[in-house]
């Protein structure tokens, strides 16, 4: 088998589940709550912005009580410990991965604790609320603060470099993903093809297994310690 010096690592809401963060197709996940047309498009928000900013000021708020899982503290072991090219692609939207200690992370969906301008397009931290359309502390106009969240419809963020190590990647994990939404659920297909070993570490099958080498299936705060000590031997 070849050596393994390159790893993309994709990671879903089910490596924040056993924080206590919802999913978003899991029995009672996010999307039976809400209807993404409501509060995940920039139609939405267009259409009534106070309905999608209480939405993510409450998601904002929740996830400021939750902590990072085994999972998230494994990954940030193997990172750290890593000789080789290694990121983290996440689809979440939490601040776990960067709180357990990862530092080569891209959050291709944005991030729940930043807001954008979408007067002055200045992207900053932002913890408190944005129902109360605050000013920006950059342009100081008030009410053109969003989410700095990728809705439906939007591209997501960094493709470009995303691209660029997938298709160099030895090994490519994919963990806690439903593998229904695009551009993510096609990454397996594209590190495949770059002849890259697949695997997945999820609670169920994905939409995508078929395309894994391996699937190994079962909680992450079970599975991904156990796959990092493999990996540092
Ligand atoms: P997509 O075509 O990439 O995703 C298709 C899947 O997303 C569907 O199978 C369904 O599971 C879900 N979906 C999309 N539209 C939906 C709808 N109207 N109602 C219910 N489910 C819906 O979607 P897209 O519009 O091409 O998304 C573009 C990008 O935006 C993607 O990368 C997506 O992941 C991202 N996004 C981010 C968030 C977020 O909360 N961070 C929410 C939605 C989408
Ligand atoms: N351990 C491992 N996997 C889990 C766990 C767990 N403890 N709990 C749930 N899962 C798995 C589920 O089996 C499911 O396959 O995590 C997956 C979660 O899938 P989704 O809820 O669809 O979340 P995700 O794949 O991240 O959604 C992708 O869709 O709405 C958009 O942009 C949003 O980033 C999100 C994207």
């Amino acid at each position: 088998m070849p050596p393994i010096n390159n790893i993309v690592i994709l990671t879903g809401a089910g490596v924040s589940a056993e924080s206590g963060i919802d999913t978003f197709r899991d029995g009672g996940g996010l999307w039976e709550q809400h209807r993404v047309e409501d509060v995940a498009t920039p139609e939405a928000f267009a259409r009534d912005p106070n309905l999608v900013l209480r939405f993510y000021d409450m998601r904002r708020e929740a996830i400021q009580t939750k902590a990072p899982n085994a999972a998230h503290d494994a990954l940030a072991r193997l990172d750290a410990a890593w000789q080789g090219e290694l990121l983290i692609v996440t689809q979440n939207v939490d601040d776990l991965h960067e709180r357990a200690g990862a530092k080569r992370l891209i959050h291709m969906h944005g991030e729940h604790l930043n807001a954008w301008c979408t007067g002055c397009d200045t992207r900053m931290p932002w913890t408190g609320p944005l129902l109360d359309r605050p000013a920006c502390p950059a342009c100081g106009v008030a009410g053109l603060l969003r989410p700095d969240i990728v809705w439906f419809g939007e591209m997501p963020y960094r493709m470009e470099d995303i691209y660029h190590i997938l298709n160099r990647a030895d090994l490519f994990v994919s963990i806690g993903t439903s593998g229904a939404v695009y551009p993510a659920a096609g990454f397996v297909r594209e590190a495949r093809a770059s002849g890259a070993r697949t695997l997945e570490l999820n609670m169920e099958p994905s939409q995508g297994s078929h395309w894994f080498d391996e699937a190994r299936h079962g909680p992450a705060g079970v599975l991904v310690p156990a796959w990092v000590d493999e990996m540092l031997g």
